[in-house]
């Protein structure tokens, strides 16, 4: 069996290109659903039920392990689905978030920003976890909703001063770290980079999710014992955009293929 990579776009690419790179014997499938993004401006009962009709997909598709990277999926809706759906309908397989693992690294900062989407920030999921998993940190958090259609269309020029407006609100908060709650966000980190500053610790997915899938298979037996090791990578997607296909291609090769999807019932 396989594991599922979800998310709402492309950014989850990067997030399944790094754990690829520290785990690269199992068998993946990427699912993006493109053609419905951006999920963190819709509401709950939408992002449930998108995220309901991706993991049906990926479970579909013989995955043991999902592992949705959409952080706005994760904040939105992965909980109630699990709770209400998944343990009755696919006995023996789970599915993880970016919240539980992300606010688990924010542990040894103090004052942590988060930028997120608006679904996200909104849900409080983050606010809430850090009460458990990062009780001695404070996060100060901020909807940054304009940035995925700049890095989903490639225009990092015109987003650098939307960055660099949003990033004014943390200045007098005097963070430490900087979460980047967004799949896309890994993407551009270095932007981020440039206008912090000196000493403020980036935490983004790609840094961090590797080595927490890596200790949940090692935790987790059962999972991992049932996931197959051929090094395959299988991508769908609900629409196959430009810069989808570039970014892939980057990622994963020339040679690799994208198969395009319907998944919404
Ligand atoms: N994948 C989403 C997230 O990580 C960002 C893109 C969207 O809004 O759908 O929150």
């Amino acid at each position: 069996m396989k594991i599922g990579i979800f998310d709402s776009g492309l950014g989850g690419l990067f997030t399944l290109s790094a754990i690829a790179k520290v785990l690269p014997e199992y068998d993946y499938v990427y699912l993006g659903d493109t053609k419905r993004l951006p999920y963190g401006s819709r509401s709950h009962e939408t992002i449930y039920e998108f995220l309901k009709e991706g993991v049906d997909f990926l479970f579909a598709k013989d995955c043991a392990l999902i592992i949705v990277a959409c952080n706005t999926a994760s904040a939105e809706a992965l909980r109630e689905l699990q709770q209400n759906y998944l343990h009755k309908k696919y006995p023996g397989r789970n599915v993880l978030g970016m919240i539980v693992p992300m606010a688990e690294a924010c542990a040894g900062y103090s004052r942590v920003g988060l930028v997120a989407t608006s679904a996200t920030v909104s849900s409080g999921a983050y606010e809430r976890e850090f009460k458990k998993r990062a009780k001695k940190s404070k996060i100060f958090s901020l909807a940054t909703p304009l940035l995925v259609p700049f890095i989903e269309s490639g225009d990092i020029a015109h987003m650098r001063p939307v960055l660099a407006d949003y990033l004014k609100y943390f200045n007098s908060k005097k963070i430490d770290a900087l979460l980047l709650g967004c799949t896309h966000y890994g993407i551009v980190k270095n932007e981020f980079k440039k206008l912090l500053p000196k000493g403020v610790v980036i935490l983004s997915q790609d840094t961090v999710v590797p080595k927490k899938t890596k200790e949940y298979l090692a935790r987790h037996p059962e999972i991992a014992s049932k996931l197959s090791k051929k090094g395959t990578r299988a991508f769908y997607v609900t629409d196959i955009t430009p810069m989808l296909k570039k970014l892939a291609n980057k990622w994963f090769g020339k040679d690799i293929q994208i198969k395009k999807v319907t998944i919404e019932r």
